[in-house]
C-alpha cells in the first residue's frame, strides 16, 4: 500500500508573526496546509494520507478538513505530531501499522506541510523511486556555491558545486527500511539526525535522488511567506 504523510506538527518558531503555526496561515484563499493536502489528494496512488498535527491544533485541522476537503475526507487521517519532525513521522508510521498492519512492501511519502507548491509529478516520481529503490530524497542542484565552516568564523571546505544539491521534500521510503534504520539509532544519534534520509545515509543504505523544483520552496521565514504569497498571486495554483 502507499501512504502520504504530511508533517504539520511544528510550531513555526522562526516565523513568529501570528499566534498560529505557519502551516495554518492563509495563502491566497486557503491555509498553507490545505494547499499541500490538496496536492496529495490529486495523486490517486495513495490509499490514505496521514497528517501529523501538533496535539493543540488537532481540532482546528479537523475543522479545516471539513471545510476544504469535505468530499474526500475519508481518505485523510489526522495523527498527533511528535516532539521533533522524525517523531511526527514515526507517530504516523505507528498509526499506519495500527490501521493496516505491517507490510514489507508498504511505502510512505513524507512531506513538509509548509511546501505547498509540490507538484503531482514530484509526488509520482517519489512513489516510483521508493517502489524501485526503497528510499528517495527530492533535491535540486545547488545554484550558490556551498561554503562549509565548522566554527562559523572561517572556511573549512568549499565542495565542488556540481556535486551539491539542496534537499527538499517529499522524502519517501519503504516503511520497513526506514524503521530498520531508525530503531537502530542511539538516542544521541536521534537528536543529531533530524533529516529522515540522513538516517539511512548514516547506515550506508541507498537513497535515490528525485529531481524537485525551485518552486517547491519551504516556508520558513516571513520573507519566504511573502514570496509564497507573490507566487499565489502570480500563478493560479488551484
Ligand atoms: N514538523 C513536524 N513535527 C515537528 C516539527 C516539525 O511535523 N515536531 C514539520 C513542520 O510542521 C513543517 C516541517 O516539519 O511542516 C518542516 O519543519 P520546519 O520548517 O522546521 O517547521 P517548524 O518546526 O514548525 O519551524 P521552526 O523550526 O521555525 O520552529
Amino acid at each position: 500500500m502507499i501512504f502520504g504523510a504530511i508533517l504539520a506538527g511544528g510550531v513555526g518558531s522562526r516565523m513568529n508573526i501570528a499566534d498560529v503555526p505557519k502551516q495554518f496561515l492563509p495563502l491566497g484563499n486557503k491555509p498553507i496546509v490545505i494547499h499541500t493536502l490538496e496536492k496529495f489528494m490529486l495523486c490517486t496512488s495513495f490509499d490514505k494520507v496521514y497528517v501529523g498535527v501538533h496535539p493543540s491544533w488537532i481540532s482546528h485541522m479537523e475543522d479545516l478538513i471539513d471545510k476544504y476537503i469535505n468530499s474526500k475526507a475519508e481518505k485523510v487521517c489526522i495523527v498527533p505530531g511528535g516532539e521533533d519532525r522524525n517523531s511526527t513521522i514515526f507517530n504516523i508510521v505507528k498509526s499506519i501499522e495500527e490501521d493496516y498492519g505491517e507490510n514489507e512492501e508498504d511505502i510512505i511519502v513524507t512531506h513538509d506541510a509548509v511546501r505547498p507548491f509540490v507538484t503531482l509529478r514530484i509526488i509520482n516520481d517519489n512513489i516510483d523511486a521508493a517502489l524501485k529503490y526503497g528510499a528517495c530524497d527530492t533535491v535540486i542542484p545547488a545554484t550558490d556555491t556551498i561554503v562549509e565552516s565548522k566554527n562559523g568564523i572561517s572556511i573549512t571546505n568549499i565542495p565542488i558545486r556540481s556535486h551539491m544539491y539542496q534537499g527538499q521534500t517529499p522524502q519517501s521510503f519503504k516503511i520497513a527500511k526506514l524503521k530498520k534504520a531508525y530503531y537502530d539509532l542511539s538516542d544521541e544519534e536521534k537528536d543529531i539526525l533530524t533529516d529522515a534520509c540522513n538516517i539511512l545515509v548514516k547506515r550506508k543504505m541507498y537513497v535515490h535522488l528525485v529531481m524537485g523544483d525551485a518552486a517547491n520552496m519551504k516556508i520558513t521565514t516571513v520573507n519566504d511567506y511573502k514570496v509564497a504569497q507573490a507566487m499565489v498571486g502570480g500563478m493560479a495554483i488551484d
